[in-house]
């Protein structure tokens, strides 16, 4: 709670500090024509490429506003964009970010080939890589790599789903993958398929579907996921759904056939995933405490452009090509007993929004 007023606070006086700047910067540039220019623009330049906004909340909600203060807190200006989805949108993104001199390019990238051509491109003129949360595959010129560990975020799920499926004999268990493209998806996959398949191979479990989602994208999810349930004449007990987005498809067709509450499990401890878990259609998220990611980041960012020394302990991630120095944060998993756990941190939901509205009688019943 403190920490998150604290960063209120930070933000006002931000706001503050920055409208009597602007308001000195008028008064110098209608006095004396401009010559008292303190340098506000001197400052290095770091740009960020966001991959979308709908794939999950969390790239303008949480990783935005977080990135943003940890670059400037850092002395250093920062540029962030967000592609919607779309490669080219992307490229021409970080085109624009070189030519106006951006010295570090925070890269979440759409797909390999597209992140490996932005990366070759900036290397060729001298400009830093990191990518950040989704690493870019077989490239040399990404420089560094930031993230959590991926493997552990779908290990995480695949325990979840085990503990909240319980002993329900011969469950009847669907999976929605994340994109294809997105090497997260890929290590998310490793991750849950290395605990669930003991389930399939034992006969525990039967396996009625197994589908990857294009682009994270929910809606196309919840198309698949009535697929599914066509398909298996509505039996299901349970679904691993990589994400909070792909799994609230899967509860919104549930829901549209009426049919009763199963495990589902999902990732970035939104506030609708969250909300989900209070309401028991979701069994657990996946917290990832997006603000380690962000520091850990503009860190990184911070020294490049600024030409210092890096000074994080980094350990190499094979992308195909080379090793590239990575930093990963740790994943932890979040059900309906350790909601609480994490209120006050400024990349999970708040317990005013959590318990809004028709959810407060439920946060009454688990002691919200
Ligand atoms: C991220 C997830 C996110 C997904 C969809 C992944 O690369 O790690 O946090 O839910 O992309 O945007």
């Amino acid at each position: 709670m403190s920490r998150r007023r604290t960063i209120w606070a930070l933000a006002a006086a931000a706001v503050l500090a920055m409208s009597v700047l602007a308001a000195c910067g008028d008064d110098d540039d209608s006095g004396d024509g401009g010559s008292g220019d303190s340098g506000g623009g001197d400052k290095p330049k770091v740009a960020v490429l966001l991959p979308d906004s709908k794939s999950s909340v969390r790239w303008e909600t949480v990783d935005r506003p977080l990135l943003q203060k940890a670059l400037e807190d850092g002395g250093v200006e920062a540029t962030i964009t967000n592609a919607e989805g779309d490669k080219s949108t992307q490229q021409q993104q970080a085109e624009q970010a070189i030519t106006n001199g951006a010295k570090v390019i925070l890269l979440v990238n759409l797909d390999s080939g597209s992140g490996a051509a932005i990366a070759a491109n900036a290397k060729s003129q001298g400009v830093k890589v990191i990518d950040y949360d989704r690493l870019t595959l077989d490239t040399d010129a990404n420089d560094y790599y930031v993230s959590f560990d991926n493997t552990e975020v779908g290990r995480l799920q695949g325990e979840g789903l085990v503990k909240c499926v319980g002993d329900k004999p011969d469950a009847q268990i669907a999976v929605l993958n994340g994109s294809p493209t997105d090497n997260n998806a890929t290590l998310f996959k490793n991750g849950y398929d290395s605990v669930i398949n003991k389930k399939f191979d034992s006969g525990d479990w039967t396996e009625v579907d197994d589908q990857s989602v294009p682009d994270w994208d929910n809606q196309k999810a919840l198309t698949i996921f009535e697929q599914i349930l066509q398909k298996a004449d509505n039996k299901v007990d349970g679904v691993l759904a990589a994400n909070d987005g792909l799994g609230n498809a899967a509860i919104s067709a549930l829901k549209q056939r009426k049919l009763p509450q199963i495990p589902v499990t999902g990732q970035d401890a939104t506030l609708e995933g969250i909300q989900n878990i209070v309401n028991g259609d979701q069994c657990m998220t996946v917290y990832k405490a997006i603000e380690k990611e962000a520091q850990a980041a503009a860190d990184l960012a911070i020294a490049l452009a600024k030409g210092d020394a890096v000074e994080a302990d980094t350990v190499p991630i094979d992308n195909g090509t080379h090793k590239v120095p990575s930093i990963l944060e740790k994943p932890v998993p979040v059900t309906k007993d350790n909601i609480a756990e994490y209120f006050g941190n400024p990349d999970y939901p708040t317990k005013e929004d959590i318990c809004a509205g028709k959810v407060a009688a439920n946060c009454d019943k688990l002691g919200l």
